[in-house]
């Protein structure tokens, strides 16, 4: 598989098979992740990779809080600025109808809304998923060397075979996902990656993007 084929066909999958993923297939993907590049070159990511038995209980402890109306977690980072303005709260309201309606619910349907997101963490049905962590010291410069590592993961994956989920929503329930690993302090958990492969017959559209001139411009001669 080219870069491109990695890149294009890469989606944000959420209906996995249980077919397990070989730990020597993570440990080569996650060993040439490594090489993803960052400020200094200090590698500002850790990562925990979890599968078996410990992933299971993790899911079913989190599904279970969730399902039970359990508050989420005071925040450690912001999500969305309160405050987002257009175009950015335009695609997002975009998403979140296109996601919706391939789904099948119907607007007002909180009920159906909740019940599609509660499958965040059953990691979609995925056998292993990844928490990423970044040192809560580090800075906004850090954060996007942490994001390249991350889409050098999911390239890398797509190379397997693989798909993936990056997931934000395990940052609700941290405290959670802190019970399972126990991470030191002064890490902070971004986001959750849920993978496996993929269970096409859940397969959705794939979501669009903005028309190249809204996000590029070339100045030349
Ligand atoms: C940092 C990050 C966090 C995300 N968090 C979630 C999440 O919690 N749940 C989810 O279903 N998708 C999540 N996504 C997936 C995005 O919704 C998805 O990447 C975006 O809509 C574009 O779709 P595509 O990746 O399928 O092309 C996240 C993506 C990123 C990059």
């Amino acid at each position: 598989m080219d870069v491109y084929e990695a890149v294009t066909t890469r989606r944000a999958v959420r209906g996995f098979t249980d077919r397990p993923v070989p730990m020597e297939t993570l440990e080569k993907v996650l060993s040439a992740a490594a090489w993803a590049p960052s400020g200094s070159n200090i590698q500002p990511w850790h990562i925990y990779v979890l599968t078996g038995e410990p992933l299971a209980r993790l899911k079913k402890i989190a599904v279970e809080r969730v399902a039970a109306g359990d508050p989420w977690d005071e925040r450690e980072y912001v999500m969305y600025p309160p405050d987002m303005t257009s175009p950015y709260a335009d695609r997002r309201a975009a998403f979140g109808k296109e996601r919706y309606a391939a789904l099948g619910i119907e607007r007002g349907d909180w009920e159906a809304r909740i019940r599609a997101a509660i499958g965040n963490w059953d990691c979609f049905g995925a056998p292993a998923a990844l928490f990423c962590y970044i040192d809560r010291g580090l800075g906004v410069a850090q954060w996007s060397d942490l994001g390249m590592y991350l889409q050098t993961v999911m390239l890398l994956l797509r190379a397997e075979g693989l798909h993936s989920c990056p997931q934000m929503a395990w940052s609700q329930v941290r405290r959670t996902v802190a019970d399972a690993i126990s991470p030191p302090e002064h890490l902070m958990l971004f986001c959750g990656m849920s993978i496996g492969y993929e269970d096409v017959t859940k397969a959705l559209p794939r979501t669009g993007r903005a028309p190249l001139e809204e996000t590029v411009t070339f100045i030349t001669d």
